[in-house]
């Protein structure tokens, strides 16, 4: 059973001035680069929640996307993105909690957001997904492919778990294990697509 922890604004913002943030890849996420790398049109809206950093937003820059928000609870995270990224104009910063954003969006790009939430909230987590996806949005990205022997965040889980949890609310169209992870996440996280 889960401890719950209060990981709320303070928590988090917490973490990011003291720069206790040892999740940080310090590059983009790979598997997210190749599914980035082939799609077609580049004028969908992208959400990154729980951003944490600016790589995958400046990668989809690169790329030519232009619709991007970037969603993180802590204010101090956002004003570290907004440094990085200062030449990217019309990016959007949403220094909110996931739960309360609006919007649609056609691309939501999952990396270590999940995880950083207590599991409690898990089904909260897809429901929200699946209010702010687009009729012919997809939920994109990657998952821990185990538990953690220690207490969270983060917090793992498993494939089988995750189709469970995520199949009564979304279409899954690919979750399995992921073969092209950053080195320190090698064997050890899931990719998947989910539809509405
Ligand atoms: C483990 S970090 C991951 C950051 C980034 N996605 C990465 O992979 O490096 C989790 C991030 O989610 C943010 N966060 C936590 N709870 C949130 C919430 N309810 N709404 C928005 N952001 C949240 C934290 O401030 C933190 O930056």
């Amino acid at each position: 059973m889960y401890i719950m922890q209060q990981l709320n604004a303070e928590y988090w913002e917490q973490r990011h001035q003291k720069n206790d943030t040892p999740w940080h890849l310090k590059d983009v996420s790979q598997p997210l680069a190749t599914y980035i790398d082939q799609i077609g049109n580049k004028n969908i809206s992208v959400l990154i929640p729980g951003a944490g950093h600016y790589h995958e937003a400046k990668y989809l820059w690169k790329k030519g996307f232009r619709d991007i928000a970037i969603c993180d609870i802590s204010p101090t995270a956002i004003a570290k993105i907004k440094v990085k990224l200062d030449e990217f104009k019309g990016i959007q910063y949403i220094t909110d909690d996931f739960f309360k954003i609006s919007g649609k969006y056609d691309l939501i790009l999952e990396q270590t957001f999940f995880c950083a939430l207590n599991p409690y909230y898990r089904q909260t987590y897809v429901e929200k997904m699946k209010d702010i996806l687009s009729d012919s949005g997809k939920l994109v990205g990657v998952l821990f492919a185990s538990h953690f022997l220690f207490e969270g965040p983060p917090y793992g889980g498993d494939i089988q778990e995750y189709k469970e949890l995520f199949k009564n609310i979304l279409h899954i169209k690919i979750m399995e294990l992921c073969t092209n992870s950053n080195k320190p996440r090698m064997e050890n996280e899931v990719f998947f697509i989910c539809s509405k």
